[in-house]
């Protein structure tokens, strides 16, 4: 394989376009010496909770983490099941079971890649307790037709928002509208701390403050442990760096928006299978997603002329080994296990320049004129 002359992420020209900002905080962090929770990540609770428009911001460890409590602080827990999809991270299905219920999975909308809401009356069952969808490469779900079969059937929403960080569902900014949700802070995502983080937004105090004693070992005060919990607290050097980032992220998710609009134009009349932004959605690009028949044909194409390329996922959860027992196979999930083989996502980072994309878009051109790589039909 050739070397990259595009890579897939730029972790560094970001640092580089604020790193004054991000060292200064970094600073204040040492100088008060508060590495774990502490004023930075109250000032940043506080920030995210006002930009996704809910009242509480709960900082934590990892996305990961936020699901689980979500989860958690939602009352699941054995024995009960939970809704969710097979096309997402695995960690959307992991904390199901890490709260000890029952993932119970529902194909996707083809077109969107995210949660089918048709497909989910036909899964719940007398013990399903939540519903779980995905926000998935920054496209809200729609989330109109879930809340209302959630609020007929008694059940929790829980949004997997860990990628669509300022995605906006009809004027509405995910994270305030399920009853519960869980963003992830992971370097690479749109809005990404410089190691691991995540948190939990929710309108709803009481839940709020389960999960605010969860984070820190069931604790309401000093060694009183009201609740079994966990050391899921967010480290003062992430909420430094969170406070600083977010300040940014409009203009981040603009550029986003717009590299995204300029691959839609120039790939506008080739045989490949441009995103689609749903009719309801703000959508955040965090990864921007071709399909093409012969993916892997295309990404060995694009590697041999610099291009790097990702795959999100190549494999559904219901297949993966680690789930065989959740007793789904090769053809439960026709559509995720469709866009498994089908999905390659290009280069997209806001800092990714008009040159780069035209070049990205010139390689996936020449690679379907060499290939004559056919058009999906859906
Ligand atoms: C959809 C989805 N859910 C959950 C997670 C888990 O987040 P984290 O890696 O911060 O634990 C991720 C991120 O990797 C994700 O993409």
């Amino acid at each position: 394989m050739s070397n990259v002359k595009i890579p897939y992420l730029d972790l560094k020209a970001q640092y580089r376009s604020i790193k004054p900002e991000i060292d200064a905080a970094l600073e204040r962090v040492l100088d008060s010496c508060q590495f774990v929770l502490g004023p930075e990540v109250a000032a940043f609770e506080q920030d995210f909770a006002k930009y996704c428009g809910t009242s509480e911001c709960i900082a934590l460890n990892s996305g990961t983490s936020a699901l689980h409590l979500a989860l958690l602080a939602a009352g699941v827990g054995r024995g009960d099941e939970v809704v969710t999809v097979p096309f997402t991270f695995v960690a959307s299905v992991a904390a199901v079971e890490y709260a000890g219920a029952k993932p119970v999975l529902v194909d996707i909308d083809p077109r969107s890649f995210t949660m089918d809401p048709a497909a989910i009356e036909g899964a719940i069952t007398s013990r399903t307790k939540a519903i779980l969808p995905v926000h998935l490469y920054g496209q809200p779900v729609d989330m109109d037709p879930i809340m209302e079969i959630a609020r007929r059937h008694g059940l929790v929403v829980i949004e997997d928002a860990a990628q669509a960080h300022g995605a906006k569902y009809k004027g509405k900014p995910v994270g305030s509208i399920g009853d519960l949700a869980c963003f992830s802070f992971y370097p690479g995502k749109n809005l990404g701390a410089y190691g691991e983080g995540g948190a939990v937004t929710t309108n709803n105090l009481e839940l709020a403050r389960i999960v605010r004693m969860l984070r820190d070992w069931g604790q309401d005060r000093k060694y009183h442990h009201l609740l079994r919990g966990f050391n899921y607290r967010m480290e003062g050097f992430q909420g430094s760096v969170l406070g600083v980032k977010l300040r940014h992220l409009e203009q981040w998710t603009e550029a986003r928006r717009r590299i995204a609009e300029q691959y839609n134009q120039l790939l506008a009349n080739c045989d490949v299978q441009t995103p689609e932004q749903m009719p309801w959605a703000h959508h955040v690009y965090h990864v921007y997603t071709l399909r093409i028949e012969d993916r892997d044909g295309m990404q060995s194409a694009l590697a041999e002329q610099g291009v790097q390329t990702g795959i999100h996922y190549p494999i559904p959860v219901h297949l993966q080994p680690a789930y065989a027992d959740l007793s789904y196979r090769t053809g439960s999930f026709p559509r995720a296990e469709a866009a498994a083989k089908q999905v390659l996502s290009l280069p997209l980072y806001p800092e990714l320049s008009d040159e780069a994309v035209t070049e990205v878009a010139a390689a996936v051109l020449r690679a379907v004129a060499n290939r004559a790589q056919p058009v999906i039909s859906r």
